[in-house]
């Protein structure tokens, strides 16, 4: 038999890319699964194709196949007795689970109809959302529950790498749930906080705080309003916390609201940015690089800014004491810190 040789570096380059192909499919396993409630039903217990099939109404031929899939690319487990979750899966897929990340899934799946249309986004330099997206419930309150599900666990590292202790208020500015506000009054007694976002966004992060009973509610104050037309965001901040939300906007309407902060604050007081920041060549971390291209698909004028873009316009506005801080490596959120001079 005539067999052919293959070399073995384009046969490598070839299945990188094939792996690119199946990742993207691979993630498509994950959102049917989570669609279908099958982590929560495998929590800590194993069952059968035909148990789940039963329970979730799904025929059972499609259901092993999509099983198998998931057992394939490590979603579950499987043996002669049935189908559970790997230990990973029982962690962060089963919802109620600290580390639940369902419904950042949800919001990510609905992102990635906005990813097919990324050579679009590119050839018109305009976002392929709808600018007012938000303005559907569903969309906003898809948005608002990934937002706590992405913030929740591995954004109380935020507290390892700041002393609000001598600080008595603090607003967070487009806090979305507020899962960073309240975490913020629980941690310091002293602090006084007050979450500023959109009506609708701030309804949905009010029923949430009030369903929890972990302390601190009692020095939460609601604040709705828009900060690209509010005139002001108030005054007497000791604290003015920005998180994820310049990378939604214009450097225009990035400086206005870098300004209404600064004007927000206490002589003394200290403004606090959270971002992916790209570095000043334009690269990042894949999650930090691809998040810029969903700030460029979804956000009109959004963009994963640097710290070297956004420095500046902090001196322009007189915040001094300029610094920045990178996070863990679990956390690829940086921190930028500004004073107000007293
Ligand atoms: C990516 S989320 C970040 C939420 C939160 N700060 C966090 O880090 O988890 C951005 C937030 O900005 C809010 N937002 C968008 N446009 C706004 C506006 N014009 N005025 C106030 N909030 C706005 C959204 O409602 C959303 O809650």
């Amino acid at each position: 038999m005539d067999h052919r040789h293959l070399d073995k570096k384009i046969i490598a380059d070839q299945m990188q890319i094939v792996n690119d192909v199946a990742g993207a499919w691979k993630v498509q396993v994950l959102y049917a699964l989570i669609e279908l409630d099958i982590f929560d039903m495998l929590n800590d217990q194993k069952l059968t194709a035909e148990e789940i099939g039963s329970r979730a109404h799904i025929p059972l031929a499609s259901l092993e196949r999509l099983l198998n899939g998931a057992v394939s690319t490590g979603y579950l487990r499987k043996d002669q007795n049935g189908y559970e979750n790997t230990p990973m899966a029982n962690q962060v897929l089963v919802r109620g689970k600290p580390g639940y990340l369902g419904n950042y899934l949800k919001l990510t799946a609905r992102w990635n109809r906005s990813f097919g249309k990324l050579g679009r986004a590119v050839r018109s330099n305009e976002p392929v959302e709808d600018a007012n997206a938000m303005a559907d419930e569903e969309y906003r309150t898809l948005f608002i529950k990934g937002m706590i599900d992405y913030a929740a666990y591995r954004g109380t590292d935020v507290l390892n790498h700041i002393d609000l202790e001598d600080k008595e208020t603090l607003i967070d500015i487009g806090c979305g749930p507020a899962v960073y506000t309240e975490m913020f009054a629980r941690a310091y007694p002293q602090l006084r906080c007050t979450a500023y976002d959109l009506p609708d966004a701030l309804a949905i992060a009010r029923d949430r705080i009030q369903t929890q009973e972990k302390g601190g509610q009692d020095r939460l104050e609601w604040k709705p309003g828009n900060y690209l037309t509010d005139e002001s965001y108030g005054t007497g901040f000791d604290v003015v916390f920005l998180s994820h939300v310049l990378h939604q906007e214009s450097p225009e309407d990035c400086r206005r609201i870098l300004k209404k902060s600064f004007h927000a604050l206490n002589p003394g007081g200290v403004l606090i940015i959270q971002a992916m920041f790209l570095s000043e060549d334009g690269l990042g971390s894949v999650y930090t690089a691809l998040h810029d291209l969903l700030a460029l698909l979804i956000f009109p004028g959004g963009y994963n800014y640097s710290k070297q873009t956004m420095i500046p316009w902090l001196e322009a506005l007189d915040y001094v004491n300029i610094r920045s801080t990178s996070m863990s490596m679990h956390n690829i959120n940086s921190l930028i810190l500004a004073d107000k001079e007293r």
